[in-house]
C-alpha cells in the first residue's frame, strides 16, 4: 500500500516531471538510482582498461590517437556518473570502496579479453553501439542529475561507435588475414554484447519496479532486438559472416529471431567468473592505491589553503 507521500510521487513520476536532488523520493527510488548509476560509473572506467591493452600497439598514430581520446572519453563518463550518484547523499569513496570489495557490478562487457587490434572494432562497433541503444532512453529517465549525465555521454559515445565501425570497415577490405581478424572479433563480442542489456525480461529482478519509476524506458529484451535489428545489416555490409546461425528475418515480428543467450556464461560473469574479472579488479585497486599519493598531497595542499584562509 502506497503513503501519500509516494502516491503523490508516482503522479510526478506519471506526469513526465523530472525528480531533482532536493526533492523528496522513496527510499527504494534513491537506493536503485544509486545502485544503477553507481555501476554505470564503475562500467566506464573499467571499461577503459579492454582499450588500454591496445594503445601501444594501434596500428597508426592517427588510430593511437583516436583511441586515446575514446578512453579519456569513459574516464569523463564515469566521473561525470559518479557526480550523479554524488546527488543522491553518496560518497565516491564509499562507491569506489565497494567496486574495489568486488561488492559492486560493473558491466560484463568488460570481462572479455581484447586479443586482437580487431578488437577495438567490435568494441567501439558493437560494445558502445549497445551502450548507446541503452543509454538514448536514460536521457528521458525520470531522475535529473541522471538524464541530463546521459545526454552529454551519448554525443561522445556516437563518436566511439563509428570509429568502431570505421576500424571494422578498414579490416574487411583489407588483405583476407585483416577480414578474419575482424571475423573473429565479431564472433568473440557479439553475445557478450547482447549481455549487456541484461537478463532476459522474465528473469530481470529490477525491471518492472524501474520501468514504474520510469528509470527503465524500455525493457531489457527490447532494447536487445533493437541491437539486433540495427547491427545485423551491418555485418552484411561489411561482407561478415553472421555470429549466430539463428538469426533469421521475421517479416511477421518485422524483427530478426536470434538464438538463445547463454545465461550461465552471464550469471558466471557476474558472479566474478569471466575470463578477465580478478585482473580487471587486481589493476582497479593498484591504479587507486598507486594514486593515493596524490590524493593525499590534494588534501594536503587544502589543508594548507584552509590555514592560509584563517590566518
Ligand atoms: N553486467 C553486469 N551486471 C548486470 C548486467 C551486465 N551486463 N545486466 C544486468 N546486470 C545486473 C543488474 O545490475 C542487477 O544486479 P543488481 O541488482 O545487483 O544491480 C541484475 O543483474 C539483474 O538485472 P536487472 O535487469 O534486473 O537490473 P537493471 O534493471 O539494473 O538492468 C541494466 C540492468 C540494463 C544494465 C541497467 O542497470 C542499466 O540500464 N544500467 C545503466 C547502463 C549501463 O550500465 N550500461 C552498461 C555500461 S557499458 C558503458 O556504458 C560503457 C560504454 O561507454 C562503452
Amino acid at each position: 500500500e502506497l503513503s501519500d507521500a509516494e502516491r503523490a510521487f508516482q503522479a510526478r513520476i506519471d506526469a513526465g516531471i523530472r525528480i531533482e536532488a532536493k526533492d523528496w523520493m522513496p527510499d527504494a527510488y534513491r537506493k536503485t538510482l544509486i545502485r544503477q548509476i553507481s555501476q554505470h560509473a564503475h562500467s566506464e572506467i573499467v571499461g577503459q582498461l579492454p582499450e588500454g591493452n591496445w594503445v601501444t600497439r594501434a596500428p597508426t598514430l592517427k588510430r593511437k590517437a583516436i583511441l586515446l581520446a575514446k578512453i579519456q572519453d569513459e574516464a569523463g563518463h564515469g566521473l561525470y556518473l559518479y557526480s550523479a550518484a554524488e546527488t543522491l547523499g553518496v560518497s565516491r569513496d564509499d562507491l569506489l570502496a565497494d567496486l574495489h570489495s568486488g561488492k559492486a557490478k560493473y558491466s560484463s562487457i568488460f570481462n572479455y579479453p581484447t586479443l586482437s587490434w580487431a578488437d577495438m572494432g567490435a568494441i567501439g562497433w558493437l560494445v558502445d553501439g549497445s551502450a548507446i541503444i541503452n543509454q538514448i532512453p536514460l536521457c528521458r529517465c525520470s531522475y535529473g542529475p541522471y538524464s541530463r549525465a546521459m545526454i552529454r555521454v551519448c554525443k561522445e559515445e556516437s563518436f566511439h561507435a563509428r570509429q568502431g565501425y570505421d576500424i571494422m570497415m578498414t579490416l574487411c577490405r583489407g588483405t583476407a588475414e585483416q577480414k578474419a581478424m575482424a571475423q573473429d572479433a565479431l564472433n568473440r563480442y557479439w553475445w557478450p554484447a547482447l549481455m549487456m542489456f541484461g537478463p532476459s525480461d522474465a528473469a530481470s529482478v529490477n525491471s518492472a519496479q524501474s520501468a514504474q519509476w520510469r528509470i527503465k524506458l524500455f525493457s531489457n529484451d527490447e532494447l536487445r532486438q533493437r541491437m539486433v535489428d540495427q547491427t545485423v545489416p551491418q555485418i552484411e555490409y561489411l561482407g561478415l559472416q553472421l555470429p549466430d546461425p539463428a538469426i533469421k528475418w521475421n517479416e511477421e515480428r518485422g524483427h530478426y529471431d536470434f538464438g538463445e543467450i547463454n545465461w550461465d556464461e552471464f550469471y558466471q560473469v557476474l558472479k566474478g567468473n569471466g575470463p578477465c574479472n580478478r585482473e580487471r579488479l587486481r589493476t582497479r585497486v593498484k591504479a587507486y592505491d598507486d594514486g593515493a599519493w596524490f590524493r593525499d598531497a590534494l588534501q594536503a595542499h587544502a589543508d594548507k589553503q584552509q590555514e592560509n584562509k584563517k590566518s
